[in-house]
């Protein structure tokens, strides 16, 4: 793990958030690759849950509601996790995270644990110019909320009827006791949240083991390791009571098993409670069966921090290779990524760069490819080239040498197997895109 939080940090992928001041607690930022390798992420998320179904529509809530939305939704009253504070180093726990309460984990002393007490992990913040309880806001725990209170809007203005799906990727604010394993637990963190309503007609069960089965070909789609993911089926005691069925989606962190993404059947609950609460009618009435019903939930909720964490831990490979010219053993970093979620998928490089007509072709190249692919154009040492594009996962490599000048050919190095291949430029767009554009 300290191997790759180096390699983001020196590569660009993900900085501490304001680290010139000592950082802060829970927070994160991603540099140049990191942005990119993050909107790739929730773009592969967003395809495949919006854009290529006819059954889901694309929405986006805002990060303050009305704080009644949380009464409603049981964060105020539950969203708790049991705090713990040592009376001698003054550090703070997880309840549930200590093997025991009789000693301190930190500073080893004895009896210096206070009891566990409930701790609201929802954060704060005042709207308007005056600090008082009336101008209190939380900032959303999920993006989840939104799609509820929301739920007759888009059904009347999207002329939708159940089942049908609600779709949103945004911010979630924790105030996490114990934040850390890098970006896993973070206090300020983003959601990809799909809840699919349906109707009572004995077919929900069914639709959830669908989307079960849809989420876990997106997981196999983008090559995650299947050895290092697990569908963990919730048993009745580890689920909300009013949740038919549930499942934690589960990579095999350096540190063990964590948590991706949930995927569960909470029946009516949250627009019950939201109708009981705000006296609103959200229910939905079908006018060809003149029947009117209280749609059931089925929600797939991902971390996108989470899912990139795991993009980044899942491609990084140290292998041990062969100079070419040297024949010595050499060690060689390597992101596999998918194609799809690489952040450049395609390096564009001259043979020398105190060459002007080969550093103007492999200019020339680049801009050309640029509008169909990820390019980067680079110089210096070929073999440096090629290990820093390795070392950010770009699939592929073209170099642009004397043979391009004279016969209009590239070589084209494959990240993977380090093999080349020459080709004609005019068929490099054809090329890459068989092999860059899939699924
Ligand atoms: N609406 C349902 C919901 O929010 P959740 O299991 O609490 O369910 C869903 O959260 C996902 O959000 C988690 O599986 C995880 O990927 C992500 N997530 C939750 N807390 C997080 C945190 N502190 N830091 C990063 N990601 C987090």
């Amino acid at each position: 793990m300290e191997e790759i939080a180096a390699l983001a940090k020196r590569r660009g992928f993900i900085f501490q958030s304001s680290e010139i001041y000592g950082g802060i607690g829970g927070c994160f930022d991603y540099g140049p690759l990191g942005a990119i390798l993050k909107r790739n992420v929730k773009q592969a998320w967003w395809r495949q849950m919006v854009e290529l179904r006819d059954d889901v529509v694309a929405f986006d809530s805002s990060i303050l509601m009305n704080p009644q939305t949380w009464v409603a939704s049981g964060h105020v009253a539950a969203f708790h996790d049991k705090l713990v504070d040592c009376r001698n180093c003054k550090h703070r726990f997880r309840a549930d995270q200590l093997a025991s309460l009789e000693k301190c984990p930190d500073c080893g002393q004895r009896g210096t644990l206070t009891e566990p007490r409930d701790f609201n992990l929802m954060m704060k913040t005042s709207i308007g110019p005056m600090e008082d309880s009336a101008s209190m806001a939380y900032l959303r725990p999920e993006t989840a909320q939104g799609i509820f209170v929301n739920f007759k809007n888009i059904c009347q203005s999207a002329r939708r009827k159940p089942p049908f799906g609600i779709a949103q990727i945004g911010k979630s604010f924790r105030n996490e006791i114990t934040p850390g394993n890098f970006t896993f637990r973070q206090r300020e963190f983003e959601q990809a949240e799909l809840e699919y309503f349906v109707p009572d007609d004995g077919r929900d069960m069914a639709t959830y083991e669908q989307w079960v089965a849809a989420r876990k070909q997106w997981y196999a789609d983008y090559g995650v390791n299947p050895g290092r993911l697990r569908f963990y089926e919730l048993k009745d005691n580890e689920r909300p009571h009013y949740a038919k069925a549930g499942i934690d989606v589960e990579y095999l962190f350096p540190w063990g098993w964590g948590e991706l993404e949930s995927i569960a059947h909470r029946g009516t609950y949250d627009l019950d409670a939201h109708m009981r609460l705000s006296g609103k009618d959200l229910s939905y009435f079908d006018e060809v069966s003149k029947v009117k019903y209280t749609p059931i939930l089925i929600e797939s909720s991902a971390g996108m921090d989470r899912t990139t964490l795991t993009m980044l831990i899942d491609a990084h490979n140290v292998e041990t290779i062969v100079e070419d010219e040297s024949k010595n053993e050499t060690k060689r970093t390597v992101l596999r990524f998918h194609p799809q979620i690489a952040p450049i998928q395609l390096g564009v490089f001259p043979l020398a760069r105190n060459k002007p007509e080969l550093v103007a072709r492999a200019q020339q190249i680049e801009r050309t490819l640029r509008p169909l692919f990820r390019t980067q154009y680079d110089e210096g040492n070929v073999g440096q080239l090629y290990r820093r594009q390795d070392e950010i996962g770009t699939p592929f490599c073209i170099m642009v040498d004397y043979e391009t000048l004279a016969e209009s050919t590239i070589t084209i190095r494959d990240r993977d197997s380090m093999k080349q291949v020459r080709i004609a430029i005019d068929q490099a767009p054809d090329w890459l895109h068989e092999r860059l554009q899939s699924p």
